[in-house]
């Protein structure tokens, strides 16, 4: 899940390409480069680190007309100066920028390489050096045949040494959007990264571009595509380091989230969507949730949303909705939830699903993402900008969203739950969490538990934990604690207990006692007066108000222990492969 950049114009082109490599670092961030013509020749500058140090170890003094770069999150490959990109082929006369993965690399080394020894570990450089095999006085028709070859996902931008003016393209299954402002054309992986361009074009799966003085676009069979630039409506989000991080200043900016949301789908107290959507809430028999990671625990506290309703419903993980036979009911309602709007297995699976399509409602937010594009049911966060890798404010979006449609199906107003939810927030921000960190930090096990509904916020809660602070936690449910987990409990654990059901306390406080009496460290959030931080009753938005605890408690330990809280090691906000 790389970001690549690919810039034809008359501006410098380095902090073309770098500008646009900072804005795309969320797609990884584990060794980047840049690739550009000095005296007729391709010269590379990579590292392994950060955006900002290639910048700072490498002032280009010269102009190029053209140039590419790569951000990138390993995924075939060690992180390494020689796997980093951009990649040559083995004469040197192409160059690659690539994100996606060849799935069959293995076959077509055996094939077209057999005994020869690549200079690098990734999947990419395969593509760059079939180019080179088959290359004919065509290079962008040698891309489509080399295409053809490919099976995977990719999105390419390739330069020729002996062709300083054209940037060659292609993409599939992976985001590929070109823009145009003045003399100048930007093609990216993200929006962002096109530097404001006032019209944009998101290229099609299996289409192939030349981006020079002119722009050409070929489609799956070879024949020009015309090519319509559509206005570029995004809004430009400063995002500014008001705070010390990132993830705190999300983690705060969850209040305005409520108040936005408020605004956009309420009028007078009552939930309103926009009439596609109210079309589809009202004729389904079952509900099927998808989404990854902290999206994916939104589907699960839907889960209980329907079930109060009478309404069956499933949750999938991404990952595995895409390779199992989904068995749907006759008109199934089909829910998928990402802030992003790029993960891949879940635009595998939505591509999977093109039956059901005007059944699949999206929540994302992410308005121009290739879900949003593919999608016309499309229910928006409104958390706007959200840099940290690990997800704070889109969590509470999805989850207000899908209490909206809670209400909304059941014809419910809202009450004072948001009102009492946004103070709640506040108070969280105001507490100390120094002695739960200390605690964790001291502890060689740290268990998150919580019965119903609030284990389904210990999960969250232990992936945010996990993501931030690089501990090993597990979150698990406490009616299940004697069948086996009790086996881990002693003086070197620590156990953070989840009560916002006010119905299960009774049956927590009997696993608290089984848990101490085992000298197991116990630290309690929720809704009794038992608990370590009292957290008010807000009925079905209490669970929400324990994430926010729990993501707090994350940051602060996090910072503790001194890791990069906004970018974690390994991890990256996009999980494009
Ligand atoms: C990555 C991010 C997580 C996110 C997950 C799903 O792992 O680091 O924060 O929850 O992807 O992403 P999505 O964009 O589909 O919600």
């Amino acid at each position: 899940m790389c970001g690549i950049i690919g810039y034809h114009g008359l501006e410098k082109t380095s902090d073309i390409l770098y500008s646009s490599l900072l804005k795309m670092e969320y797609r990884g961030y584990d060794s980047c480069g840049i690739a550009l013509f000095k005296n007729n020749k391709v010269s590379i500058y990579k590292n392994i680190g950060r955006v900002s140090k290639l910048v700072t170890n490498n002032p280009i003094t010269f102009d190029s007309l053209i140039g590419i770069g790569h951000t990138r999150w390993a995924s075939c490959g060690e992180v390494s100066l020689r796997n980093a990109h951009p990649l040559k082929s083995f004469n040197k006369q192409f160059t690659l920028v690539h994100n996606g993965v060849v799935e069959n690399v293995e076959y077509l080394k055996e094939k077209y390489f057999h005994d020869v020894i690549f200079n690098t570990d990734t999947d990419s450089e395969v593509i760059i050096c079939l180019i080179e095999k088959f290359y004919h006085e065509d290079l962008l028709k040698t891309i489509f045949q080399v295409c053809k070859l490919i099976e995977g996902s990719y999105s390419l931008i390739i330069i020729d040494e002996n062709d300083p003016n054209n940037l060659y393209c292609a993409k599939n299954k992976a985001p590929l959007i070109i823009g145009k402002k003045g003399f100048s054309t930007y093609v990216a992986s993200d929006i962002q990264a096109l530097h404001d361009s006032p019209l944009i074009y998101h290229m099609e799966d299996l289409t192939f571009a030349k981006i020079g003085k002119d722009i050409i676009i070929k489609d799956q069979f070879f024949n020009d595509k015309d090519i319509f630039f559509m206005p570029n409506l995004i809004e430009n989000e400063p995002i500014k380091m008001k705070d010390e991080s990132y993830m705190l200043k999300e983690i705060y900016e969850q209040q305005e989230v409520i108040q936005r949301l408020k605004a956009k789908y309420l009028i007078h107290n009552e939930v309103t969507f926009q009439d596609n959507i109210k079309n589809l809430l009202q004729d389904f028999d079952e509900v099927f949730l998808i989404g990854c990671g902290t999206s994916y625990h939104a589907c699960l506290i839907a889960e209980e949303f329907f079930n109060k309703l009478n309404i069956p419903s499933r949750s999938y993980v991404g990952s595995e909705a895409s390779i199992n036979n989904l068995l749907f009911s006759k008109k199934p309602l089909i829910i998928v939830i990402s802030q992003s709007g790029e993960t891949h297995d879940l635009i595998k699976t939505v591509d999977l699903l093109s039956n059901y399509k005007n059944r699949i409602l999206l929540i994302t937010n992410e308005k121009h993402s290739s879900l949003a594009f593919k999608l016309d049911h499309v229910l928006l966060m409104e958390a706007q900008k959200e840099v940290a890798v690990a997800s704070t404010k889109t969590y509470l979006a999805s989850y207000l969203l899908l209490y909206f449609i809670y209400l909304y199906i059941k014809k419910e107003p809202l009450k004072q739950e948001l009102d009492i939810l946004y103070h709640a927030i506040g108070n969280a921000q105001s507490i100390d969490y120094t002695h739960i960190v200390e605690m964790i930090i001291k502890a060689k096990k740290i268990m998150l538990m919580g019965r119903g509904i609030d284990y389904k916020v210990a999960l969250e809660g232990s992936l945010k934990l996990k993501e931030i602070s690089y501990l090993p936690t597990e979150a698990y449910l406490s009616g299940e604690l004697k069948h086996g987990t009790m086996a881990l409990m002693d003086e070197e654990t620590i156990v953070i207990g989840l009560m916002s059901n006010v119905n299960t306390i009774n049956l927590m406080k009997g696993n608290i006692e089984e848990i101490k009496s085992r000298k197991a460290n116990v630290y309690l959030l929720g809704c009794d007066k038992i608990c370590d931080v009292f957290c008010v009753d807000i009925s079905m938005l209490s669970p929400l108000l324990l994430v926010v605890y729990m993501q707090l408690i994350s940051y602060y330990t996090a910072k503790a222990l001194g890791n990069n809280v906004d970018f974690p090691r390994n991890l990256a906000k996009s999980v494009t492969v």
